[in-house]
């Protein structure tokens, strides 16, 4: 059997993104072998179980100090000896010193086409809102690696999706979703496995 770079994905939703990643698998130079909820309602948990993927529910309110938070992650990290993670919808902002320890070893993706709608106050349907307030024409998805800034990483790779004249944000984010962020995400995270394992 080939080798493949372990990678887990952390969400907080519905878990479409992680769906592609799943779906992508076969044949591929990445293997999901955790997922890391910071939600126990999370559907994304269904989608991992079905997979037959491990799944962790690390719940931020559980723990006084980030630190602890954060340390069980690393922790549970280590056990798996994850080599790559993947930010799939994870609603939970990384201190810098856990960035540090997986640099470039950390994919977010943005559903807007950085630097335009992103950074802490652009998140989720917040971001179509502020789309359709602007009436930009073009909008999209972008893959980025993770670092100190939020959304402020070397970009890996975008697309472009059209706004159109009736959309409204859900209608754009389903759209953005679908045709964007399930499309680039898979090939990225193939993209940085490939190059981690030339490397190894
Ligand atoms: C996606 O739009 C992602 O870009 C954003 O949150 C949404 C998560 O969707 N950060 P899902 O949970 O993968 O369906």
């Amino acid at each position: 059997m080939s080798k493949k770079i372990k990678t887990a994905v952390f969400v907080s939703g519905n878990g479409s993104n992680l769906q592609a990643l799943i779906d992508s698998q076969i044949h591929k130079n990445f293997s999901i072998n955790l997922v890391v909820s910071s939600s126990q309602e999370a559907y994304a948990i269904q989608r991992a179980k079905k997979a037959n993927i491990d799944v962790k529910i690390i719940t931020k309110s559980k723990y006084k100090i980030l630190e602890d938070y954060e340390k069980e992650m690393l922790e549970i990290l280590e056990k798996y000896n994850i080599q790559l993670i993947v930010l799939a919808g994870f609603m939970n902002i990384l201190s810098e010193k856990f960035i540090e320890k997986y640099k470039n070893r950390i994919i977010n993706i943005h559903p807007s086409l950085i630097p335009s709608f992103c950074g802490k106050d652009f998140y989720g349907i917040k971001v179509h809102e502020k789309v359709l307030e602007k009436g930009v024409k073009i909008t999209g998805a972008t893959t980025h690696f993770v670092n100190e800034i939020p959304d402020g990483g070397q970009i890996l790779m975008q697309k472009a999706v059209k706004v159109k004249k009736n959309d409204t944000p859900e209608k754009l984010q389903k759209r953005v979703l679908e045709n964007a962020e399930h499309k680039i995400l898979p090939l990225t995270v193939e993209k940085v496995a490939k190059n981690l394992l030339v490397q190894n």
